[in-house]
């Protein structure tokens, strides 16, 4: 891979990367966030290694997340799953119910499929190209676990790194064109020292220096070797591509309550919210039907929930039923039924039918 950064325009030569190397892995050996999944450069340098089931696990998690929102769901998952053979062992719905909040919800399906062919082999492999092979596991994730786990010399490119690599270089191509050129610069930086150290060094300084819109330059430690800093473009870059507005979709959910539970159904595994429990609806192309035909329905009004690639106006149906023959779904008995284990969406929509039905 270091014949792609060789054609870049701007690579930086042998003795830039290292004085930059050095000095970003001195700014992180005292500023180094903890995380529980992180082995500290004080523990590393003592010897500990770091678990590639909670690197691996995590990594999975901060995808598209911020590590706030990871750290109660990496607790709950590594105490009801602590290695890789516990999680193979798990039922699907069970995963599906813990992931349930944090969204991308391919990214747990993946995850258990990736989690049953590491228990098959014995273990996880120990490169990045091993990695690779498994199912479920993108070029992203393999470079991250195989560098933090392994110190494979390989370069993690997360939208942190990306932006501090346009940054540190001035890369003014808009994304995604400029992304191969900003994993070829990753790369050339990338010291065969301490890889793992520096990749969680640079993603740390993308999310608490190098920040999106006012990056605290006066505090970087790379501010003299940044070029953008030095145009006056640092905030200005990484350059994208302006994304086209998202649509509004219409749909509709019918929240039928039974005097033993609330009818709920599982979604198709593909497609949106694949695998996940949740309230029967139309397919939230605007035609409302068919209703299920225990009606009186009580119109409860609407929530709304933005997804990556459209927001959703949502119309909350709700209505008593006697038991009796299901149209569709199943009935989760009250004493099983946990909010939380509903995707977001989904806890918005019963929110409401539970504060607009009479209390039981
Ligand atoms: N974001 C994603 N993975 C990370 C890591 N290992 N360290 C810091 N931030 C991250």
């Amino acid at each position: 891979m270091r014949d792609a950064a060789e054609t870049i325009a701007g690579k930086p030569d042998a003795d830039l990367a290292a004085d930059l190397g050095a000095r970003l892995l001195a700014w992180y050996d005292r500023h180094a966030r903890a995380m529980p999944w992180r082995v500290g450069p004080a523990e590393r340098a003592a010897g500990v290694r770091p678990d590639p089931y909670r690197v691996w696990l995590s990594e999975v998690m901060l995808q598209q997340t911020t590590v706030a929102a990871v750290r109660d769901y990496f607790h709950r998952f590594t105490v009801r799953w602590p290695d890789v053979a516990a999680l193979a062992a798990a039922q699907d719905a069970e995963v599906m119910a813990e992931w349930a909040g944090l969204g991308y919800y391919a990214r747990a399906r993946n995850l258990l499929k990736c989690a049953r062919a590491v228990a098959e082999r014995g273990g996880f492999p120990g490169t990045r190209d091993g990695l690779l092979e498994l199912p479920g596991i993108g070029p992203y994730t393999a470079a991250a676990v195989a560098s933090i786990a392994w110190d494979e010399p390989a370069a993690v490119v997360d939208g942190n790194v990306e932006r501090v690599v346009s940054r540190l270089f001035a890369v003014e191509t808009p994304l995604p064109a400029a992304k191969p050129q900003l994993v070829a610069l990753a790369e050339a930086l990338t010291p065969q020292d301490r890889p793992g150290d520096h990749a969680q060094a640079m993603m740390d300084l993308g999310a608490t220096i190098c920040t999106p819109k006012s990056p605290a330059c006066g505090i970087c430690p790379l501010v003299d070797l940044c070029q953008a800093r030095a145009q006056g473009i640092a905030a200005d870059l990484p350059r994208k591509l302006a994304k086209p507005a998202k649509p509004v979709r219409q749909g509709v959910v019918w929240a039928l309550r039974q005097p033993e539970g609330w009818v709920l159904e599982r979604r198709p595994e593909r497609g949106l919210l694949g695998g996940m429990l949740g309230l029967p609806g139309d397919a939230w192309d605007g035609t409302g039907g068919p209703a299920p035909a225990e009606a009186p329905w009580q119109r409860l009004g609407e929530v709304r929930h933005t997804f990556t690639h459209f927001h959703l106006i949502l119309q909350v149906l709700a209505a008593e039923a006697a038991p009796g023959p299901l149209a569709r779904g199943e009935i989760v008995p009250f004493r099983d039924f946990r909010l939380d284990s509903l995707p977001t969406v989904m806890r918005k929509a019963l929110s409401l039918a539970q504060s607009a039905l009479s209390p039981r």
